[in-house]
């Protein structure tokens, strides 16, 4: 079967590498692609976003199965097109993707189905966000409800922090048209985590837990990214706290939208803090995670092609997943001006031959030109590594990071050394 997988970043290449394992893969084809892609399938240069061109491509090159990677283009309706044009994809329908790129109708679904998450309310006028913050005294945080590439929220330490970031959201519109309305909502305390299930309308299939570290510096301190890194499995959710998160989250969530006529067909993410009172949702995110797949795809021992397929037949209750029992880490290198400037391009050398069965280098910015690999900027690669235990994955991963040199490379040394921290 011919495949087409949408994106160019380290999760498209991991789930590139899962694919091209499956025996009944025919031609893969990436829009558009990294350099890590070129050496599984066929890169089509373009704009993932672009739903006119996946459908072109998926046509002319009988594809059989579309994968989509990012948010964006499942919000703007990819899978409502392929669909209705009779074809098979991966992924949930704009609707369905509401769950990630409309915090506020996340949160009212949340509330309506008595599924437990922070207290909230929504405002899409400055005056009134400031007169209902101005009545609170606990510390708050502020989110813009649209998409904001993960960058849209604020935490806020008292009430005058709160207003300002509902000014600098709600007025000067500082994460753009995605700040038209926000969600003022209490913060919680506990550990972080999160999980995701590949879901067909109907039945969920947990994946492992993995986990991801969301800041850029070592120790947990600089500000958030969208992972420099990432392992599984993790401690944090033992078998009761997944069992309840299972029935408390994703089952009412999934059963809720079916009964809003909503089909939910593709990955859904759970951001959970475990407070005392049990795990609450943070945010739900309508795909992968990246980097959690990297470390998740070096465990999977099932044939993805087979269980992506029965998702979208509404198969998934035939299928089962089988994992590696070893630990998975993941490294990110990122340019000098992660997360917030952009990089030169700079040739990347020391990238080790092929993956191994313990071992995949995921690139997400990086480009061939005329047959070098080039860093471009943001996350450039995901070392990836499977080891006994955490420790010796992570001995295997650094030894690898250490070989590859490119000009600005950045990544945290402290990956894997405390699991408990992320
Ligand atoms: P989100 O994109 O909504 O998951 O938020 C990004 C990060 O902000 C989360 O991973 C948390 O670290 C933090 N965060 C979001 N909402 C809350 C909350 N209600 N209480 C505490 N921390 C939060
Ligand atoms: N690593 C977090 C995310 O994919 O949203």
């Amino acid at each position: 079967m011919n495949v087409l997988v949408i994106g160019a970043g380290g999760r498209e290449h991991a789930l590139c590498h899962l694919l091209a394992r499956s025996p009944r893969l025919g031609k893969l084809f990436i829009l558009p692609g990294n350099a890590g892609t070129a050496a599984l399938g066929v890169n089509i240069p373009g704009d993932a976003n672009d739903v006119g061109l996946a459908l072109s491509v998926a046509r002319r090159e009988g594809v059989g199965l579309t994968v989509v990677g990012p948010e964006e283009p499942l919000a703007l309706g990819i899978a409502d097109a392929f669909r209705a044009a009779g074809l098979r994809i991966f992924g949930p329908s704009a609707a369905a993707a509401r769950i990630e790129a409309d915090k506020g109708y996340a949160k009212q679904v949340m509330r309506q189905h008595a599924i437990p998450t922070a207290e909230y309310r929504e405002f899409s006028d400055y005056g009134q966000a400031r007169k209902y913050i101005s009545s609170r005294d606990e510390p708050l945080v502020v989110k813009a409800a649209g998409l904001a590439k993960g960058k849209g929220v604020i935490m806020c330490a008292d009430p005058a922090e709160a207003i300002l970031a509902a000014e600098r959201i709600l007025r000067d519109r500082v994460f753009g048209a995605a700040g038209a309305r926000i969600i003022v909502e209490e913060r919680l305390v506990g550990r972080e985590a999160s999980l995701m299930a590949i879901v067909d309308g109907h039945t969920i299939l947990v994946l492992e837990p993995a986990q991801d570290y969301k800041r850029l510096r070592d120790g947990d301190e600089g500000p958030n990214t969208g992972g420099m890194g990432s392992f599984s499995p993790t401690a944090f959710l033992d078998q009761a706290t997944l069992r309840q998160v299972e029935e408390q989250i994703l089952v009412p969530v999934v059963d809720a939208l079916v009964r809003e006529g909503v089909h939910y067909c593709g990955v859904l993410y759970v951001g959970l803090m475990l407070t005392p009172g049990g795990p609450k949702v943070l945010e739900f995110n309508c795909r992968f995670g990246d980097p959690e797949t990297q470390a998740l795809v070096m465990r999977l021992r099932s044939d993805v092609l087979d269980v992506l397929e029965a998702a979208c037949d509404g198969r998934l209750d035939q299928m089962e997943l089988t994992w590696d029992a070893r630990s998975a880490l993941c490294v990110v290198m990122a340019s000098a001006g992660y997360p917030e400037k952009s990089s030169p391009p700079a040739v990347i050398s020391g990238l080790p031959e092929g993956p191994s069965d313990d071992l995949a280098v995921f690139h997400a910015g990086t480009t061939l030109e005329g047959g070098r690999v080039m860093a471009t900027g943001g996350r450039v690669l995901g070392v990836t590594a499977l080891g006994e235990t955490l420790h010796a994955a992570r001995a295997r991963a650094y030894a690898v990071v250490d070989g590859i040199r490119f000009e600005g490379a950045r990544c945290r040394r402290d990956l894997g050394l405390e699991a408990h921290r992320t």
